[in-house]
């Protein structure tokens, strides 16, 4: 099956956990891919592993000039875009009494202003009739202590999103967002949580599933592939929680 035969996909936060399973899996049903990240190393790794049509980008989205020169690579390499998966984020630990501006401006410039701005960038060279993803969080219907910034930072872009279906809606643009619960991905090794504190929260949050575990970065690619495919050609708007029923608990 090619259920994405020639459709241009643009990723961000691609050389890691759901952006480089959906880069894989889209490679995998016929879309030329742009594989995007901040760390070049990475994106070198991943250059090794992978077939089919793409291109890696190096682009900081919590920088501005870097969402302009991923449209303008991506754009330049294979035309207008179909898909534009916004997904890179970031998910750092702070409680409230220890929140700083550094803190603040991290998580919001990387989960809010850059999914923003990229889509700014890429509206004009996205096909009438293309589509729009984002990766949100189930921490908008759930609180978890130490999370504040970050949950503010994926409900601003719940709302952002909601405007930005409406703003497309001439063009036939589906505009949706993937809610993940706990995903296994490397984020979790990110979060400046020393490894036994982090054990206990990873086993915290698997025993709030119904399903009793972690989900994986592929179960959330698939996802994406159904929403950024023809199968969802009457979703639009939605925020999809892909959480083992942890949200509705
Ligand atoms: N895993 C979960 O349980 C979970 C749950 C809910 C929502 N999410 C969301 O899912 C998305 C993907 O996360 P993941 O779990 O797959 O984690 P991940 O493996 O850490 O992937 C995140 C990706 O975003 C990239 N990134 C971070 N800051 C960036 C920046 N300023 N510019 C460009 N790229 C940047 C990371 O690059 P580096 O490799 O350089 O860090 C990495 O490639 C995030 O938006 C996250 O908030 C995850």
């Amino acid at each position: 099956m090619s259920k994405l035969k020639n459709k241009v996909a643009v990723i961000t936060g691609a050389n890691s956990g759901i952006g480089l399973a959906t880069a894989k899996l889209f490679l995998k049903e016929g879309a030329k891919v742009v594989i995007s990240g901040r760390r070049q190393e990475a994106l070198n790794e991943v250059k090794e592993t992978l077939e089919g049509d793409f291109i890696t980008v190096l682009a900081d989205v919590s920088k501005a000039e870097d969402n302009t020169k991923l449209i303008k690579e991506a754009t330049d390499r294979f035309g207008n875009i179909d898909i534009l998966f916004l997904n890179a984020g970031i998910a750092p630990i702070a409680p409230t009494e220890t929140i700083d501006e550094h803190h603040y401006n991290d998580v919001f410039n990387t989960n809010v202003k850059g999914p923003i701005l990229a889509t700014k960038e890429a509206l004009p060279h996205l096909n009438d009739g293309g589509t729009i993803l984002f990766t949100g969080s189930i921490v908008n219907q759930k609180a978890f202590d130490g999370f504040g910034v970050y949950s503010a930072s994926k409900g601003a872009l719940r709302a952002y999103s909601k405007v930005l279906t409406s703003e497309v809606k001439s063009r036939g643009i589906r505009v949706n967002t993937i809610a993940p619960g706990p995903i296994d991905t490397p984020i979790y090794g990110k979060m400046g949580l020393p490894e036994d504190v982090l054990e206990e929260t990873g086993n915290g949050f698997a025993a709030m599933v119904p399903l009793g575990r972690f989900g994986t970065s592929e179960e959330i690619a698939k996802t994406a592939l159904f929403l950024a495919s023809d199968d969802a050609s009457y979703i639009n708007g939605v925020e999809l929680e892909i959480d083992g029923g942890m949200s509705q608990i």
